[in-house]
């Protein structure tokens, strides 16, 4: 199961402590869990509790703008494999029934496109009541897994249905569901991705926008197709996606260095900005502001190995599929379309980076593969990782 990651929304009821449990179970199957705890869960569990299990930081509340800046609810709702809710409370499986949206929860469930599985606790009487087995009926025909509770003596001194579901059925739920086909299995990729940096000094060096978002993305959709990863990263703000292998270089030459010692490799994506040159001279010493005949100092470049070609023109070991990206501002398809010839990649995808593209949330893409090409409209650079993944597992899949 490694490199599958759920969406955990933890419901106030007692049963909340029991979700930590689960986290710790899931984490020991490979399963990472991002959590998102209502108000009411947070009476009985805390976020600090939370995040300290799951590895990952808890989100709560719908208007916490800064959550909003680093992931959009859309975002947070979609980058998993499956969304768990435990414990659903009758409440909140009211409210999503009837597809209201008034907390991150419940806006999460609406926007979600991946698939849903409750696991209900509470009191007997209230999972016993007709407006539950309503809403229960609901959901179930609206395509949410809902488990039956156990029966047993609850906290609340009754004894009935309603009990959560001991942690290893839930577990075993969860396994199942996804063990969705993983088209990827057995297959190596590498990755690279962010900006490279290139000294001039110790402490100065050429680099550029590049967040590293769109790579970390498609490293990411790789693996939970079933992938063995290798993300060869230049220096960026993110955390390595769930059962990736990350290599963190800094230069243009350490970055082919890393992706050669990773070869073999069935797939290569070169998502990196690679820096095209670097100071001739790397100074061993901070330079001063004038050189010793008093001029500002010169900047010479010289031009580094370029790391697409290196690998689509390797007599041995050449990846049997190698993608490469095009950054445009103009005359996009046509650039792009030399660029394929004069790198000998298979596929490219070219975006126009005159926009907001580099270090941004979204992108558009042409894809470019032999003759043909597919547009592939404006949207968040996981989903576009998600369609290239999807087009890498179709392409072995034809290739077999
Ligand atoms: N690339 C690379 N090594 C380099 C430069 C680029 O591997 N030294 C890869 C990028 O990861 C990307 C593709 O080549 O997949 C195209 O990068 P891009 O910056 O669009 O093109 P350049 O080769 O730099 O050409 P130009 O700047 O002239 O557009």
């Amino acid at each position: 199961m490694d490199g599958k990651r759920i969406l955990l929304i933890i419901g106030g009821g007692i049963a909340a402590y029991k979700s930590l449990e689960l986290i710790r179970t899931l984490s020991k199957r490979g399963i990472a869990s991002r959590c998102i705890l209502t108000r009411a869960g947070a009476e009985f569990v805390t976020p600090l509790s939370v995040s300290a299990l799951s590895g990952e930081k808890v989100f709560g509340d719908l208007f916490d703008l800064t959550d909003e800046a680093e992931m959009g609810h859309i975002e947070l709702s979609r980058s998993s494999d499956l969304v768990v809710v435990c414990p659903a409370t009758a409440d909140l499986m009211a409210r999503a029934a009837q597809g209201l949206a008034g907390d991150l929860a419940t806006t999460a469930l609406l926007a979600t496109d991946t698939p849903v599985l409750m696991v209900p606790a509470m009191n007997v009487r209230m999972w016993d009541h007709a407006a539950t087995r309503r809403n229960v009926e609901r959901l179930r025909a609206d395509g949410v897994t809902v488990m039956e509770p156990d029966e047993g003596a609850m906290a609340c001194g009754e004894f009935g249905p309603g009990r959560l579901p001991e942690i290893d059925r839930i577990a075993e739920a969860i396994t199942t569901q996804l063990a969705r086909s993983q088209r990827l299995s057995g297959r190596h990729a590498i990755v690279t991705a962010g900006p490279t940096r290139e000294p001039l000094d110790p402490v100065r060096y050429l680099s550029n926008q590049s967040s590293g978002r769109q790579g970390y993305a498609i490293a990411e959709a790789l693996a939970r197709e079933g992938a063995q990863v290798t993300l060869v990263s230049g220096p960026v703000m993110l955390p390595a996606p769930p059962g990736v292998t990350r290599v963190d270089v800094e230069t243009a030459r350490d970055m082919l260095a890393g992706v050669e010692a990773a070869l073999p490799a069935d797939i290569f994506v070169s998502v990196a900005a690679v820096a095209d040159w670097r100071p001739a001279r790397s100074a061993d010493r901070k330079l001063k502001l004038k050189d010793e005949a008093g001029e500002t100092p010169p900047l010479n470049l010289t031009e580094n190995p370029d790391i697409l070609a290196t690998l689509s023109r390797k007599r041995k070991h050449r990846p049997e599929l190698v993608i490469g990206f095009a950054a445009e501002t103009h005359d996009v398809e046509a650039h792009a379309r030399a660029k394929l010839e004069r790198k000998g990649c298979d596929w490219i995808l070219a975006n126009d980076v005159s926009g907001d593209v580099m270090g941004g949330g979204e992108n558009e893409v042409l894809l470019i593969r032999g003759e043909g090409s597919d547009h592939w409209p404006r949207a968040g650079k996981a989903e576009l990782a998600r369609k290239l993944a999807d087009e890498v597992s179709e392409h072995f899949a034809r290739a077999q």
